[in-house]
């Protein structure tokens, strides 16, 4: 592989189907990157990842694999450019994730600011994390490195985690002589998607999701929930703009800016009520989903045929895993009958 050879990789964790926050903090750039990388396009389902805090709910991460696939599908991801492969069919992510956990503290794990957010939304209390949730940005460098991606789109909030990733290619490098290129973070430019209760993020667990295969009616209801300014009370009150979702969503999909700050301007001094900017933002979403729900429904209609995309795919990631582990192992001296 030459050195300037753009390699991307990316993943979601199937925990349930995929949101606003997703397409705009990751899918977005996948699909971008789809387009313009010059070199190969991983795009791995992270069951194993999903497992670290599901591992007593095998059927909801199951059952997740398809609805994933299916929105990264709905959205425009195309097999044929995009190899597209289940974690836990790759073993070699497993060997690999085992030797890079030599390589990283317990106390450095605690400390990942993506880590330590995550155990107190998911309620780990003190010490009773599961220790594969602990350590799943090790896992996460593995599922990176083992295809030597060097470009990984994902939302803001896993920025710690790459740099963890930069980490164990800097150690490995240092003992065991250069193997890995340092990776690039690829990050929306719009920053993280509120929630549409007004909390900084979307999140399923929050409760606060407009997720891609949400029908039109549901949309509609979601937007007309959206936190906006509580002062606002009547059409005829000067309402704020700053904090106020519906805004905050506009600001990102109103194709017509010049629109907008006119409705910003008349919002702020009064006579604009919420429903008609809600039915405004409510129909600008639908439009933006109309065509990924189409082609989700489709799709739907033959899971067959997602599974063998993914059994194809999983096949071509697991020769490039081969070849690099063989390569890692000779690095490490572990090659022992070759
Ligand atoms: N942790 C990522 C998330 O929660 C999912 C993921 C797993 C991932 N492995 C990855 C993303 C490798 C990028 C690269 O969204």
């Amino acid at each position: 592989m030459k050195n300037s050879e753009e390699t991307v990789l990316t993943g979601d964790r199937p925990t349930g189907k995929l949101h606003l926050g997703h397409f705009l903090g990751s899918i977005e750039n996948r699909l971008k990157l789809q387009k313009t990388a010059s070199g190969k396009l991983f795009y791995m389902i992270a069951d194993v990842q999903a497992l670290t805090d599901n591992a007593e709910d095998p059927a909801k991460v199951r059952a997740a694999v398809l609805d994933v696939a299916l929105d990264n599908l709905a959205c425009g991801m195309d097999p044929k450019k995009t190899t597209m492969f289940i974690q836990s069919q790759v073993q070699e992510i497993a060997e690999l994730t085992i030797f890079f956990l030599n390589l990283v503290t317990i106390s450095r794990l605690k400390q990942n600011p993506t880590v330590k957010t995550e155990i107190e939304q998911k309620g780990f209390k003190g010490e009773s994390v599961p220790a594969g949730f602990l350590m799943y940005p090790v896992s996460q460098a593995a599922d990176i490195l083992t295809f030597r991606a060097n470009r990984v789109p994902v939302g803001e909030d896993q920025l710690p985690v790459l740099e963890q990733t930069n980490e164990i290619v800097d150690s490995f490098n240092r003992i065991y002589g250069k193997t890995f290129d340092r990776i690039k973070p690829v990050v929306a430019k719009h920053g993280r998607l509120m929630g549409i209760d007004g909390k900084a993020k979307m999140s399923k667990s929050l409760n606060n999701a407009i997720f891609l295969a949400d029908k039109e009616e549901v949309v509609e209801e979601k937007v007309m929930k959206m936190y906006t300014d509580p002062k606002h009370v009547h059409a005829s009150d000067p309402g704020k703009v700053e904090g106020n979702v519906v805004f905050s969503y506009l600001d990102i999909f109103d194709p017509d800016p010049k629109g907008l700050a006119k409705l910003k301007q008349q919002y702020k001094k009064g006579g604009l009520g919420d429903v008609v900017l809600k039915k405004r933002l409510a129909a600008i979403l639908n439009d933006v989903l109309d065509p990924i729900r189409e082609r989700r429904r489709e799709l739907a209609g033959d899971p067959n045929l997602v599974m063998d995309i993914l059994e194809e795919g999983t096949r071509k990631a697991r020769q490039t895993a081969r070849e690099v582990l063989r390569e890692v192992k000779t690095k490490m001296k572990i090659n022992y009958f070759q």
